[in-house]
């Protein structure tokens, strides 16, 4: 690998190293499949000088469509990175990807992550391509390009879409998925109607562009920068900034000399690279979807990386952004703070930072945010005052599952006071259990005041992981019973085997596995259970005995329990049958089998 620093349009690389797309436009040996190669490729105007010419074939992943609005600028922005890989001396290939709309597909965008990324795969390995630009943004599809891009292991550069521009009612900040959240307790206590709601939750998405708050698309931009795979400053610049059209000629730019230099994946998502990710995390107050995305990137890149590892890495890292939901502000703000450099500047400062990971653009982290100075440090604190100390993840494990994780940042003042309040016993709570099975269930019961929940309740949401749901769906985050609301109760403890929206606020414990559908206790809680929560012991534990646990469990085993909604596509089938837990990062079993596969099995044979 050269230090990237080189001018653009440099052969040297590929004057030694023979571009995989030779494979197909220029070989010799097999010319009539040449011939066949080209000539389709001819068709829609691309000359045979150009491809037979050893130019680097670049590949631009589209995500954006009619119906993926979060990506669809995208489709604006390919323009300028097809302008920018001409201008390298690059040829782009635009092709669309499975789209993932995070809030339009159902049953769950859970379910359509890892079909993207075997899509991706697909495409990366069996097409003429030395390079791609990713084009990244609504959740899921930015953890289903890296992983792709991990397995396949072929030159590849992220780039962001951007984050809306803020919302805005009333002369206050409305922020994505996160005014959902409060407007449904509104609607819950009557104040505020049907018609009213709607156009409160809008206000939220003023232009193109994904969601503005601090939710998982923010999260998982901010993290593919902090992994070295966009450009610095790439991840918040706003959708509809003209920064955010320069940015994506310069990546379009950049993935030609990365071809020629080829710097891959594998040099830049390092096991150094992924503990930037998890501390970035911790200091963005990061969604809990972050764990399951990061481990699966990890898992797909052949680097080790764990549950703990989030917890350990991550747990003492100040918080420094002041963003929805858990703080004030939204995406232009973060943008003009500084961005992803700013707090990775801020970290550094701490030696939080492993500076000599490698970047994109050939240079490491550290030399890449080294005199980047916070521009408003009420958006992005200084690290000395930050929105809080010790401020990322808490895995939690016992009789109830393996592992789930609680994000500590959204912890309210008042959560901890009705919760957490005992002297004797400050990071520990126990209470009755309310079980629902699935969302349906809790819209039907949540209000229903003969399940007596009261504000020491503990809510829990089961039948929502992988395979129970099927996909994992962001249904853990449960708002209490209008009665309570209307008491000032606006946060109970809220425990399950599913996600939680990243735009959500809830101080939840989530991601639970293995889930009640793969054999995980949860299975065999029942409504009235006592379950005790110890945050220092890191402990979530039915209080039942042994023998309790044991005759519920032979009771399940005879066909007792829940019953899981039957597969509906084939691929829910298929995936059903593949799929890891999300403490694993939620991940197709045999897919992770697959590594670097572009140097380990080469290029794919003829196909007449
Ligand atoms: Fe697509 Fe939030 S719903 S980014
Ligand atoms: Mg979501």
């Amino acid at each position: 690998m050269t230090s990237g620093t080189g001018a653009h349009g440099s052969t040297d690389g590929a004057a030694s190293r023979r571009l995989r797309s030779r494979a197909w436009f220029d070989n010799p040996d097999n010319a009539d499949m040449t011939a066949l190669y080209l000539e389709r490729y001819l068709n829609f105007g691309l000359s045979r000088e150009e491809l037979m010419s050893g130019k680097p074939i670049i590949g631009i992943a589209q995500t954006g469509s009619d119906i993926s609005p979060c990506n669809r600028h995208h489709i604006v922005l390919a323009q300028r990175v097809r302008d920018g890989i001409r201008e390298a001396g690059g040829i782009p290939l635009e092709f669309p990807i499975h789209p993932i709309q995070e809030t339009g597909k159902r049953p769950t965008a859970g379910l359509d992550r890892n079909l993207a990324y075997l899509s991706l795969v697909e495409v990366l390995y069996g097409y003429p391509i030395d390079g791609v630009v990713l084009t990244i943004g609504c959740d899921k599809t930015t953890p289903a390009c890296l992983m792709a891009a991990a397995t396949v292991n072929i030159p590849a550069i992220a780039l962001s879409v951007g984050p809306m521009l803020n919302g805005w009612f009333k002369g206050e900040r409305t922020g994505s998925g996160t005014i959902v959240w409060k407007a449904r307790e509104m609607l819950a206590t009557g104040e505020i109607g049907y018609s009213d709601f709607i156009d409160l939750v809008a206000t939220s998405a003023p232009s193109t562009g994904y969601c503005n708050t601090m939710g998982t698309a923010t999260t998982m931009n901010s993290l593919a920068e902090a992994l070295g795979m966009q450009l610095p400053g790439s991840a918040a610049i706003p959708a509809p900034y003209r920064d955010r059209q320069e940015m994506s000629w310069r990546t379009g730019k950049r993935i030609v000399d990365m071809v020629h230099e080829d710097l891959k994946p594998s040099d830049i998502m390092t096991r150094e690279a992924f503990e930037n990710a998890i501390v970035v995390t911790s200091a963005i107050g990061g969604s809990t979807n972050a764990p399951i995305h990061i481990n699966a990137i990890a898992r797909h890149m052949g680097v080790e990386l764990s549950i703990d590892d989030w917890q350990t890495i991550g747990h003492d890292v100040p918080f420094l952004v002041n963003m929805q939901p858990a703080g004030e502000y939204l995406g232009e703000d973060y943008y003009h703070a500084g961005g992803v450099p700013a707090v990775v500047n801020q970290l550094m400062s701490k030696g939080l930072i492993r500076e000599g990971a490698m970047t994109v653009n050939g240079r490491t982290i550290g030399e890449n945010c080294r005199n980047t100075i916070v521009q408003d440090d009420k958006v992005i604190r200084p690290i000395d005052t930050p929105m809080m100390e010790r401020a990322g993840f808490v895995v939690l494990r016992g009789n109830l599952f393996d592992n789930a994780i609680m994000k500590t940042s959204v912890i309210s003042p008042e959560f901890r006071e009705r919760y957490l309040s005992n002297p004797d016993d400050p990071e520990a709570f126990e209470g009755p259990a309310v079980v629902f099975d699935g969302p349906e269930d809790y819209h039907h019961r949540i209000d229903d005041p003969s399940l007596g929940i009261t504000e020491h309740t503990l809510l829990f949401m089961r039948g929502a992981g992988p395979i129970g749901y099927p996909g994992a769906a962001e249904v853990v985050n449960m708002r209490p019973p209008a009665y309570l609301i209307e008491k000032g109760v606006h946060a109970l403890a809220c425990i399950g085997d599913g996600r939680q929206s990243g735009t959500s606020g809830s101080p939840s414990i989530l991601n639970a596995s293995p889930e009640a559908a793969a054999g995980g206790n949860l299975a065999i809680l029942r409504t009235g259970d006592r379950v005790r929560i110890d945050l220092n012991k890191g402990s979530a534990n039915i209080l039942i005995s042994d023998a309790e646990i044991a005759e519920r469990r032979a009771a399940l085993a005879a066909g007792g329990g829940y019953k899981y909604p039957a597969h509906q596509t084939p691929w829910q089938e298929i995936q059903r049958g593949l799929v890891d837990q999300l403490g694993n990062g939620g991940v197709l079993k045999p897919a992770v089998n697959y590594q670097k596969i572009a140097q380990t099995n080469g290029v794919p044979r003829d196909n007449h």
